[in-house]
């Protein structure tokens, strides 16, 4: 383990990523390479012979070397199992709501160990694959003590794992089978929910689908997350075309996600705004529905993340090297423009570009070194590239 205070640098004769959010700006990869960390931030990168003295120093061999990956998009604290929800809906059953509320019953049951226990078991995963930073929701509460715990829990969980987190206010992920009717919920959520959890969650986020929140019932939520100074995101056009991405555009969201159903006109709306596009090729492709536009999206210059989406019912695997792949398989992006996605992409995601995201001197050291040489790796051999050693604020967390 590095000392707190020393400087580390890091050298390899690999490709070291300097990922960039949009194709048209990548840095290509620098090789040989060399990095200093110090005081928990990139130092300095440059070639192996111009590189600084250092208190320690470490070679990499030939290991490709990325930013730590920007999970951008979970929802970890829930208990219970849905898979065979999963096969009923791969033998033609649809999505709908009652999903949901059976996690919401399992995890209100769950006493704070088992839900806790739970969160960091998902949070270890995803550590192993290489996430440093991972956006977390609340959501399968859907009442204020509950949407509480579930975000106090994953702050808890987060710091066990030493994985860094930002949390989401998901409080409008279904209507409690409780609620006398979906508008009394929302404005519970306004008036009541909102108002306790600003000083917790940074964002607000809201599932507005057919089905699930119209267009107004999210516009009344996330202007008031707004007021009470919250971050926006919002789930957006996966199971129908509803005009959330407009709304979320509108109102400044910093990230729309989802967008399985984006038309032309969506994709030239979020190219013109500063909101970034959260694709998640997990669900889309384990629900068989329509892919994200991302190529369309990166071409029209929008901002890209990939995102797991890891969750109770839709698709459940944390594994960041499998969403890239994905993002590479079958979203038609290059394997570099993928892992940008899940870095440079993610963390602009979560309103973080300026400290993550990048390997670029003055940003935070969250690196791993992956037993692969190439990014085409993360498409070669999907879902199955591991990290070799993962550092987090300059500090190793792995290997
Ligand atoms: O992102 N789309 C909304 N929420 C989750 C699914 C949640 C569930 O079914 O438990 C998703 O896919
Ligand atoms: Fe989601």
């Amino acid at each position: 383990m590095t000392s707190r205070s020393g400087s580390r640098l890091l050298t390899g004769t690999g490709r070291l990523l300097m990922a960039q959010p949009h194709a048209a700006e990548a840095a290509g990869p620098l090789s040989p390479w060399a990095a200093l960390l110090r005081d928990g931030r990139v130092a300095w990168v440059g070639a192996p012979e111009d590189a600084p003295d250092a208190d320690a120093w470490e070679d990499l061999g030939t290991a490709l070397v990325t930013p730590g990956l920007v999970d951008a998009h979970t929802h970890p604290v829930f208990v219970g199992d849905r898979s065979d929800e999963a096969a009923a809906r791969l033998a033609g059953e649809p999505y709908a709501a009652g999903g949901i509320r059976r996690t919401v019953a399992a995890t209100r049951a769950a006493t704070d160990d088992e839900l806790r226990a739970a969160v960091e078991a998902r949070f270890r995963a995803a550590l192993a694959g290489g996430t440093t930073t991972v956006e977390a929701k609340s959501g399968y509460g859907l009442s204020l003590a509950e949407e509480r715990r579930a975000l106090r829990i994953a702050a808890e969980a987060a710091a066990a794992v030493g994985i860094r987190l930002v949390r989401t206010f998901l409080g409008a992920h279904a209507v409690p089978a409780e609620a006398a009717s979906a508008d009394a919920y929302v404005d519970a959520i306004v008036h009541d929910m909102l108002p306790a959890v600003a000083g917790e969650a940074e964002f607000c986020d809201v599932f507005c689908d057919s089905g699930f929140f119209t267009v107004a019932q999210a516009d009344a939520i996330l202007t008031a997350g707004r007021t009470h100074g919250m971050g926006i995101k919002v789930h957006a056009e996966q199971l129908a075309r509803t005009g959330a991405t407009e709304l979320g555009i509108r109102l400044g969201a910093t990230s729309v996600d989802h967008l399985e159903q984006l038309d032309a006109a969506g994709i030239q709306a979020l190219a013109a705004s500063t909101t970034v596009a959260t694709v998640l090729p997990g669900p889309a492709v384990l629900m068989r529905d329509r892919l994200p536009p991302a190529r369309a999206l990166l071409d029209a210059g929008a901002t890209v993340a990939i995102a797991t989406d890891a969750n109770a019912g839709t698709y459940a695997n944390p594994s960041m090297p499998l969403a890239i792949g994905l993002g590479a398989a079958v979203l038609n992006l290059s394997p570099t423009e993928a892992v940008a996605a899940a870095t440079a992409g993610g963390a602009a995601a979560i309103g973080r570009a300026h400290e993550i995201g990048l390997i670029r001197e003055g940003m935070t050291a969250d690196l791993v070194a992956w037993d692969a040489e190439h990014e085409g790796a993360f498409a070669l051999r999907l879902g199955a590239v591991r990290p070799i050693r993962i550092w987090i604020n300059g500090e190793v967390h792995w290997g």
